[in-house]
Order: C-alpha cells, then sequence, then structure tokens
C-alpha cells in the first residue's frame, strides 16, 4: 500500500505573512487543497498532512479528509516526514511525500514517480525539473557516469553547483522500510535543519540507484515560497481552467480578463465577456451570457441567463431571466424564469416570480414578488424599521408606480396597482388601485385582457 505524506508545517517565512503559507488561496483556494487533489486516487490511505505552523487553522479548513500529525518544532523537511513514521509504519511498504506548496502539481506527474521506482526496485525517486532560473531550488549533482549523486540546497552550494540547472522539484517516492532506516540519520544541515533531500545521497553512497524522473511540464514544479511565485502560479493555472472550460465548449472573448474558481461548473454555448470573475460554488448552465464586468459567487444560474456588469452573490437565477448593467443580486435572491433586474437594483433575500420585472433604481429586500408583477423605477421596500427587517408581499400581476415606498410588513394583492409616488404603509387588497402619502385605495383595476400580461405568457409556454 502507498503511504503519502503531504509537508505543510513550515511557516512560509517568505510570504510575510500571518496567514500560514500553505492556505494562501490560489485562484480562491486555499493552496493546500491543490496537493490534496493532486494525491487522491492515488491510494486508499488517506494521506498524511503534516502540520506546524498555523496547525489549528489548517485543520480547520482542511477537515477531517487526512490523517494529521504534527511537526512542533519545524526542524526541516527530513524532520518533518519522520513525524509520520507512527501513522505510516507497518500500513505503507511505499511513501510518497511532497510538499503543500507546489500547486501546479498533476497527479499523473506523481503516479510517474511512484511507478519509476517500482519498475527499478530502487530506494529512492525523486522528480526533477530542468529551468532556467532555478528560483533558490536544490540542485541535482550527477556523477561522472550520470547517476544522482545528491541534491545539494542552494545556500550550500559551490558556485559551479548553483550554476546546475536540474533542480529538484520536491516530490520523493521511497521504499518504506528504508525511509524509516534512513531518516534518522540524516545529518544535521548548516541551517540547523534536518532536510529531507539528503536522503538522495545516502542511498546512492549505498550503491542504491536513485531514480530521476523528469517533468513534462517545468511550470508543474513551480514551489511557492513568495507572493510573486504565488502569483505566477495563479496566472498558470487561471489558464488551466480556462483552457478546460473552452474545451468544453465555453466561450472566453478574452480568457487573460476571465477569473474562474476550481469549485466552479459553467454549462457548453455560455459566452463570457472580459473581466467576469465566477468564485466559489457557483453552476452556471448553458448558454448564458455573463460580463463584461461581472462578479458572479456562490450562485445558481440557469440556462440562457444574462448578467451583464452586475454583482451576483448568494443568489439562483433560473432560466432565462438577467440582471444588469450595475446591480447587485444578495444573499437569498432568487430570480424566476425570465424575470428581469434592469440597472441599478438591489435585491436582497428576496424572490422575483416569472417573469416579473424590476427595471430601474429600486431596492426589493425580504420581499415576495409573484409572477409578471412589474416593480416601477426608484422603488423601495422599506424592510427595516432601525430594530428589525420585516416582510414584504407583492401579489401576481400588481403593478407598482414609480418611487413608491413600501413600508413592511405590507402586502400588496394581486393585480393591484398603486400609482406613482406613493407610500403604502397597509396592506392593499386584490384588484384595488391605490395612490397617495399614505396610499389609500381609490376603486378596482379594469384590465380587460389578461392574455397579454407576463404571467399570463408564461403559464402558456
Ligand atoms: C525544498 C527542497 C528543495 C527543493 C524545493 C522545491 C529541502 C531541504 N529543500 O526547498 O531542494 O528544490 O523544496 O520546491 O527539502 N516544511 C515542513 N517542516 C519543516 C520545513 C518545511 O513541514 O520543518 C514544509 C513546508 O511547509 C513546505 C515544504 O516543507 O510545504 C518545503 O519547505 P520549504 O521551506 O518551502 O523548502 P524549500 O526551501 O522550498
Ligand atoms: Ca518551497
Amino acid at each position: 500500500m502507498l503511504g503519502i505524506v503531504i509537508l505543510a508545517a513550515g511557516q512560509g517565512t517568505r510570504m510575510r505573512s500571518e496567514v500560514p503559507k500553505v492556505l494562501h488561496p490560489l485562484c480562491g483556494r486555499p493552496m493546500v487543497f491543490y496537493a490534496l487533489d493532486a494525491v487522491s486516487g492515488l491510494s486508499d490511505l488517506p494521506p498524511v498532512l503534516v502540520v506546524g505552523h498555523g496547525a489549528e487553522e489548517v485543520r480547520r479548513t482542511v477537515g477531517e479528509a487526512v490523517t494529521y500529525v504534527e511537526q512542533r518544532e519545524q526542524l526541516g523537511t527530513g524532520h518533518a516526514v519522520l513525524q509520520a513514521r507512527p501513522a505510516l509504519e507497518g500500513r505503507a511498504d511505499e511513501v510518497l511525500i511532497l510538499y503543500a506548496d507546489m500547486p501546479l502539481l498533476t497527479g499523473e506527474t506523481l503516479r510517474r514517480v511512484v511507478d519509476a521506482r517500482r519498475s527499478a526496485r530502487a530506494a529512492l525517486s525523486i522528480l526533477t525539473v530542468v529551468a532556467e532560473d532555478p528560483r533558490g531550488f536544490g540542485r541535482v549533482v550527477r556523477q561522472a557516469d550520470g547517476s544522482v549523486a545528491r541534491i545539494v540546497e542552494e545556500a550550500d552550494a559551490t558556485e559551479a553547483e548553483r550554476a546546475i540547472r536540474e533542480l529538484n522539484a520536491g516530490v520523493y517516492a521511497c521504499d518504506a522500510a528504508w525511509l524509516w532506516a534512513h531518516l534518522p540519520a540524516l545529518p544535521l544541515s548548516r541551517k540547523g535543519e534536518y532536510y529531507l533531500t539528503d536522503l538522495v545521497e545516502m542511498a546512492a553512497s549505498e550503491g542504491q540507484g536513485v531514480v530521476a524522473v523528469a517533468t513534462d511540464d517545468p511550470t508543474e514544479a513551480l514551489g511557492i515560497n513568495t507572493r510573486v511565485h504565488l502569483a505566477e502560479a495563479e496566472a498558470l493555472m487561471r489558464r488551466r481552467i480556462n483552457r478546460r472550460w473552452m474545451e468544453a465548449g465555453v466561450t472566453m472573448i478574452d480568457p487573460q480578463t476571465t477569473y474562474i474558481e476550481p469549485t466552479v461548473t459553467i454549462g457548453p454555448d455560455t459566452v463570457i465577456w472580459p473581466t467576469t470573475i465566477l468564485r466559489g460554488r457557483t453552476a452556471v448552465g448553458r448558454g448564458c451570457h455573463l460580463g463584461p464586468n461581472a462578479l458572479i459567487a456562490d450562485s445558481v444560474i440557469g440556462d440562457r441567463c444574462r448578467v451583464l456588469a452586475s454583482v451576483v452573490e448568494g443568489a439562483v437565477m433560473e432560466e432565462g431571466s438577467d440582471v444588469g448593467p450595475f446591480s447587485h443580486l444578495r444573499p437569498g435572491a432568487h430570480l424566476g424564469p425570465g424575470a428581469h433586474v434592469g440597472n441599478f437594483g438591489e435585491v436582497k433575500n428576496s424572490s422575483l416570480g416569472p417573469g416579473a420585472k424590476m427595471g430601474h433604481f429600486s431596492y426589493v429586500g425580504d420581499t415576495e414578488v409573484g409572477a409578471g408583477a412589474n416593480i416601477g423605477a426608484g422603488t423601495v421596500t422599506c424592510n427595516f424599521d432601525g430594530r428589525r427587517k420585516h416582510r414584504t408581499v407583492i401579489g401576481e400581476e400588481a403593478f407598482i408606480g414609480s418611487g413608491t415606498m413600501l413600508v413592511a410588513p405590507v402586502r400588496v394583492g394581486r393585480r393591484a396597482v398603486i400609482g406613482a409616488g406613493s407610500v403604502v404603509t397597509h396592506d392593499i387588497p386584490d384588484d384595488t388601485v391605490a395612490y397617495g402619502v399614505p396610499a389609500r385605495e381609490r376603486g378596482r383595476r379594469e384590465d380587460p385582457d389578461e392574455s397579454h400580461t407576463e404571467t399570463q405568457r408564461h403559464r402558456e409556454k
């Protein structure tokens, strides 16, 4: 059985941050999850996550899917792996080791490192990368016969060694018995740490071949030590995510300015315009038009919806509904099929029924709007009395005149008509016309041909 150890105990000093390095987000997702994704499916044993710096925060973020071991003092990568011994010894006969600060690594590459060791029956295999920019990586020193002799950390390297461009990516597969026998014998480095990388010299000097596996894609080995590295990795990850969605049938007018977090899903034939950001648990249907300038987070967008220059968060938009430009759907907003929110609107914790319309600068909060209702320009639901929030109900096919204030709790009946500029302070019955400040009932609504109304049209569909 393959044991997996992921090192995440380091402080990440070079990030200059209060946040543990492995929790810094990449495309919105804490870095450590990419390592966990990459190892998923490689073994039936849960991965062992070595935590230390910010351990509590890391545990809270990652949850229960891994086995935690704590490295109380950060005495180096070799010391960190040793902490995993009680969790794995006797359970795993081979061990894959990687660092949690390499979010671009793929599962296929990890599998290649594991397979290479197995088929060579070697004690150790390592992943190497050839790159012009050495980024402070350990250098792979080879013997005259071409075999791997050791890894030298940049700080300890001679000038000649520093010139080496074959770098240690930081992925290792080991025979478990060999690993546990040799880890306690790692020498103390000049920095006062036990370097995992010194295993390489041990294996080589014992005449145990060390198998070096070269990366196909050097960007996979990008280890993140600074915020500059973080931004580089973010750009690469963004490109990877965008490519995947384009291959799945999504059009991106400008992938360079399209930001999609890895937790998002998008249906085919959706078109994404520039500077659009899709975050969190967002699911987008087919044939939508999103952006330009849209931010959509944790929302469900049905088929053929449109979001133009707007912010949609924690909201649901059903098929054919649209919002924008310059509007805000806040948590709990629910637009029914074909519902329309135009410019400068805000909807919070409210539903708009099928075909309901709210075209121009209105606020609707804690409200249920019936199908086909029309909310006139500048309508405000006055839902807050300074202490508590109250609900508003607007019936199907109601017509709210421009500039109406609906003082909640209040109910406007079905097909009721409210005249412009009214302040509605008490319930208005179905089919009545009301206006004034405060609004009073002034008669019945005459509506001879209902078949042309929105609700009717939706019912006929
Ligand atoms: C390490 C390698 C280097 C390699 C590079 C690739 C060593 C000694 N050096 O250097 O050869 O080229 O990665 O990215 O391994 N960690 C712990 N406990 C510790 C120290 C570190 O858990 O006591 C964890 C860190 O959280 C991090 C990982 O180990 O996830 C690597 O540590 P880091 O300090 O980033 O090593 P590098 O200097 O990048
Ligand atoms: Ca690193």
